[in-house]
């Protein structure tokens, strides 16, 4: 989402090289050779002596905090579901960990590290997709790129289109699996609410669809977080329509410019006023000048799916106060404004959306988010707008509207709960330079002040978070046998009531915890709460 920002701003991107440090002193036990050796071929599994390890372990590290911590015992790259399904019975049987990876963008990077032994499963060559326009519908295997999606619809037809995330090289396996927010999330919902059919490798080893999975199960994976209940190796999401041109447009205000007047403005009326073909975000954000002061800057960033007139009569009747001109419009075809919203610049081959490597440095990041469920007020724009330039650590904040189809799908539905009368959410990220290990603790100090101060101003109880958006300040599992009631305090801000179905579910297809991480489901039996 941060490419709304990164594009306007690249210079909040470092180039940064670091090594990796020693590798981890424990091994695999013999018995996990024995259980493998006739299951696959030697040459997907990766030990940190083969010459393959540390690059395919760095591949999709996206977030540099984490390109020191511990490191898998061995690397699986399955191309085949078999090969998913005795990396499931293998590391089960010898007792270890098991960690899954698609795109690696994970904020906690809770998938490639953990404290104790583990196995890594990196599902980066399990990506073909296939895209059937009569159908309607396409199958994407988990480790393709939201990117890559992208670019097969277009390559079909030029009127399909996914609502899925803006920033290429995300993965479908944890995007899709934790709900997915994008541009045309007021018109057609999150990713996961246009899934249709899946495929879990469970732990058994079984691989099951969604007719043997269940609609429990099938409901769970649909925003709970796929690694809490298997390996979904695949999906079937439902293609949508887009119109042959739709139009983009960036506008920048700086305080000067009364931007925080428009921002309350903004606040009152992306909930109903504006159409769901209108997507219109804010990202707020500190700019250095160049004598050493700072000034603010509100970029309103837009997506519609339609022409540039019929975007210009909808703004003069809603948002007059924006000054929008024809000029800072531009008409281009869907796939042109997924790359855009990518940070590719005007006429770069589509082709560059099938980069796995992402096109901007990596950095240390840290992202948190809040629900909004009334508009703030000013006192609240205000304290929004100043941690901005009080912080030294250039945080930026993305306003990110909901309304529309949002507003119809109840909270339910699926394991995301915040629909119905939220306004927008708020995104707020750090990226540093963290050739430094030391400067990390002030930066995510920095992230937890602008949390708390804006305590007054968002929803409570739960005080909601996307679990996209993945923080683990909000609490995590103290280990394996974590309880619901214990995980409870964490569980219900990501997902309100829906946890406890959360929990029921991971009891029933998961009770011995094989699939546990930090911030994973724990198994509920329906009657303990009796
Ligand atoms: C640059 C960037 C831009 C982003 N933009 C957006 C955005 O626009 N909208 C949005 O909603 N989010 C966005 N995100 C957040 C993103 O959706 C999540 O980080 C998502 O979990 C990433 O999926 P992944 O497969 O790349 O990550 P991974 O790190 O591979 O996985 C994330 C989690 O899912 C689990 N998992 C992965 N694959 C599977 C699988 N096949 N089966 C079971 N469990 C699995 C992992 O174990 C881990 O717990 C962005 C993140 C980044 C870094
Ligand atoms: C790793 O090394 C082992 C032993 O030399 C070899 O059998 C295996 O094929 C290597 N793996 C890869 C991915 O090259
Ligand atoms: C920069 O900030 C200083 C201290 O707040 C102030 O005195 C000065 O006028 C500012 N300069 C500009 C150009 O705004």
């Amino acid at each position: 989402m941060f490419t709304l920002i990164s594009k306007v701003h690249p210079l909040f991107f470092f180039l940064i090289l670091l090594s990796l440090s020693s590798s981890s002193k424990a091994s695999i036990p013999e018995p996990f050779f024995n259980c493998i050796s006739n299951k696959f071929p030697s040459d997907i599994l990766h030990e940190p002596t083969n010459s393959s390890y540390d690059s395919v372990l760095k591949s999709t590290i996206h977030n540099l905090r984490f390109l020191n911590s511990p490191k898998p015992l061995a690397i699986i790259t399955p191309f085949l579901y078999s090969h998913v399904q005795a990396a499931v019975i293998c590391t089960k049987r010898v007792g270890l960990q098991l960690r899954i990876r698609s795109g690696g963008s994970d904020y906690e990077g809770l998938s490639y590290r953990s404290e104790v032994p583990f196995v890594l499963l990196d599902l980066q060559n399990l990506r073909s997709i296939n895209v059937d326009i009569e159908d309607n519908s396409a199958w994407v295997e988990s480790g393709a790129t939201i990117g890559e999606l992208y670019y097969e619809i277009a390559e079909k037809s030029p009127v399909h289109g996914f609502p899925a995330g803006v920033y290429a090289t995300v993965g479908v396996g944890g995007h899709f699996s934790g709900g997915g927010f994008g541009t045309m999330m007021r018109k057609h919902g999150l990713a996961s609410d246009n899934i249709i059919n899946a495929k879990i490798v469970d732990v058994r080893g079984r691989i099951l669809d969604r007719k043997s999975m269940g609609e429990d199960l099938f409901w769970a994976i649909r925003g709970g977080g796929g690694a809490s209940f298997g390996v979904i190796v695949a999906w079937k999401v439902k293609l949508v329509h887009v119109p042959p041109m739709v139009t983009v447009f960036d506008l920048s205000k700086t305080f000067e410019e009364e931007a925080l007047q428009l921002l309350n403005k903004w606040q009152y009326i992306i909930e109903h006023k504006l159409p769901e073909d209108l997507f219109l975000a804010v990202s707020i954000m500190a700019i250095p000048l160049p004598n050493g002061n700072k000034t603010l800057m509100a970029g309103f960033t837009s997506l519609f799916l339609g022409n540039s007139d019929h975007l210009l009569k909808i703004i003069e009747e809603n948002f007059p106060d924006l000054g929008l001109t024809k000029e800072h419009c531009s008409e281009m075809s869907w796939i042109e404004s997924v790359m855009h919203f990518s940070g590719f610049p005007r006429g770069e081959l589509r082709d560059s959306l099938k980069n796995r490597i992402s096109p901007l440095p990596r950095t240390c990041i840290s992202t948190t988010s809040d629900f909004i469920q009334e508009p703030l007020s000013l006192n609240g724009l205000e304290k929004l707008w100043n941690i901005c330039t009080d912080e030294e650590n250039t945080p930026i904040i993305l306003l990110f509207p909901h309304g529309g189809i949002m507003n119809k799908i109840s909270e339910s539905e699926t394991p995301f709960p915040y629909r119905k009368g939220v306004i927008y959410s708020i995104i707020y990220e750090v990226v540093w330079d963290c050739t430094n290990d030391e400067s990390s603790k002030e930066y995510i100090d920095g992230l937890r002040r602008m949390k708390k101060l804006m305590t007054p101003y968002v929803m409570k109880q739960p005080r909601g978070a996307f679990f996209n958006t993945r923080n683990l300040d909000i609490g995590k599992n103290g280990g394996p046998d974590t309880t619901y009631w214990e995980a409870k305090d964490w569980g219900l801000k990501y997902f309100k009531d829906n946890f406890r179905r959360l929990a029921i579910i991971k009891g029933e297809v998961d009770l011995e915890n094989f699939f546990y991480y930090e911030q994973s489901i724990p198994p509920l039996i329906s009657q303990d709460e009796l």
